[in-house]
């Protein structure tokens, strides 16, 4: 979401300003942040503190922080590097031309960290779209801020209540970017999957599912993330049945004992979790899940812990994200006692790492012998002669082909050899292109 917030960025900026990769160039530095857990945010004062040195070489260098951490310290950011002209929230980041006129008027630094609940994501398009190089597959925020509370999280109290924006506007997004080449989107928010809900005048996320892939040139729809307690058969069954939804679902378990999930407020059991892993298996088999993990909650004891390990048994996911518990202003967890020693966080951590590292291992080395569906995203980071893409699966593939350009075709590879986190391939045809 940072990501598609700083695309964002730059396309209001684009009539003035030009992309560049070297810092020492740059007349504006916008830093985007993000402050889910403890060591990004701090993360921020040593990065602003690297173009502290240019701007005192550049005194014309304007110097802002964009996003979460924006969001949450506000003036204070002011008061702590008082070098620093910009500090634009979770919202105030699409005021960014105004802040500028206001800047170069009063010549004194420009906090926006207003959070409006009725506010309105502004539809920002542009067919010039090529930041930093043209994209086969693009990020599309459907939905911003938060209404769960899960009591870990700082995510709704920095990003504010949950908001959908328009069908229009969303169509309008994806179909502006299908005419830049994009052949495949990823729909962003907190929670996708209950899009719509607050608004009777809106569909909900399967309708809009439909509505998007109605588009001509859109060829693959992806979306993040999924909250479990939302995800609903009629999703599940869309899933299964729309030949351009991905056959990947990102669905955030957290924890897989139930006093855990209770304390988390996460509303689901690992029951209620286990039933829609098996629905979405009967409807779509060949299905990649991928999940969330936070290890060390206070108050886990090893018991709990064990069926976090159990979960990641029974689900196999494809690939996990997993995290240490972190402590996070305002949030309801930060207040429990029985917090959890770092050492035992760690350790919980590493095995979480050796189990899944196995799994994946063996899901993967599965892929080897079969031919795959793969959207070219471009060039191989890896080898010079060879390509890199996805499968529907959201596996990355890197093959070799006799041709090179075919970014943005859908093509047919045979997998040869499994690795660690992707899979590597020889090309048999172009599907499409
Ligand atoms: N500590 C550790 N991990 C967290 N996440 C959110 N808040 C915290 C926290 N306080 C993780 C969750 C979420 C992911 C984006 O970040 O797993 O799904
Ligand atoms: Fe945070 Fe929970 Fe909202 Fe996800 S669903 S952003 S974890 S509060």
């Amino acid at each position: 979401m940072n990501e598609n917030d700083s695309e964002k960025v730059f396309i209001l900026l684009s009539d003035e300003y030009e992309p560049t990769f070297n810092p020492e160039e740059a007349d504006l530095i916008l830093i985007n942040t993000c402050s889910v857990r403890k060591k990004p945010q701090h993360k921020v004062y040593s990065e602003v503190g690297r173009y502290k040195e240019l701007k005192n070489k550049k005194k014309e260098l304007i110097l802002g922080i964009m996003g979460c951490v924006a969001q949450q310290e506000g003036e204070k950011l002011i008061h702590k590097l008082p070098y620093v002209d910009l500090v634009l929230g979770t919202q105030g980041f699409y005021f960014i031309k105004e802040a500028l006129k206001i800047l170069k008027k009063e010549r004194k630094p420009v906090v926006i960290t207003e959070l409006k609940p009725n506010f309105k994501p502004p539809l920002i398009v542009s067919e010039n779209y090529s930041f930093p190089i043209k994209k086969v597959s693009a990020f599309v925020t459907i939905m911003q801020g938060c209404d769960n509370f899960c009591s870990y999280c700082i995510v709704p109290y920095l990003r504010g209540r949950e908001i959908s924006r328009p069908p229009e506007d969303i169509l309008k997004e994806i179909e502006t970017l299908v005419k830049t080449g994009v052949r495949e989107v990823i729909l962003l928010g907190q929670n996708v999957n209950s899009y719509g809900k607050k608004d009777k005048n809106l569909p909900d996320f399967t309708e809009l599912l439909r509505m998007i892939s109605e588009i001509e040139g859109l060829w693959r729809i992806r979306f993040t993330t999924s909250h479990p307690k939302d995800l609903s058969d009629k999703l599940i069954k869309e899933i299964a049945e729309n030949p351009k939804v991905c056959k990947h679902l990102h669905l955030p378990l957290q924890a897989g004992s139930n006093n855990i999930l209770k304390k988390m407020n996460r509303k689901y059991t690992k029951e209620d979790y286990l039933a829609k892993v098996e629905k979405l298996r009967n409807l779509s088999p060949e299905i990649a899940l991928t999940t969330d993990i936070i290890v060390g909650f206070p108050g886990e004891t090893e018991e709990d812990f064990e069926e976090t390990i159990k979960m990641l048994e029974n689900v196999r996911y494809h690939e996990i994200f997993s995290f240490k518990y972190s402590d996070r202003p305002f949030t309801l967890a930060e207040k429990l006692s029985d917090k959890i020693p770092e050492e035992v966080k760690e350790k919980r951590l590493k095995m979480v790492h050796e189990v899944q590292e196995r799994i994946t291992r063996e899901i993967y080395q599965s892929y080897v012998g079969k031919e795959v569906e793969v959207l070219v995203e471009g060039p191989s980071k890896k080898s010079s002669n060879f390509l890199m893409g996805r499968t529907t699966t959201n596996v990355v593939v890197n093959f070799s082909s006799p041709r090179l350009d075919l970014k943005g075709a859908l093509v047919k590879v045979l997998i040869e050899e499994a690795g660690k986190h992707s899979l590597k391939g020889r090309y048999l045809e172009t599907l499409k292109s």
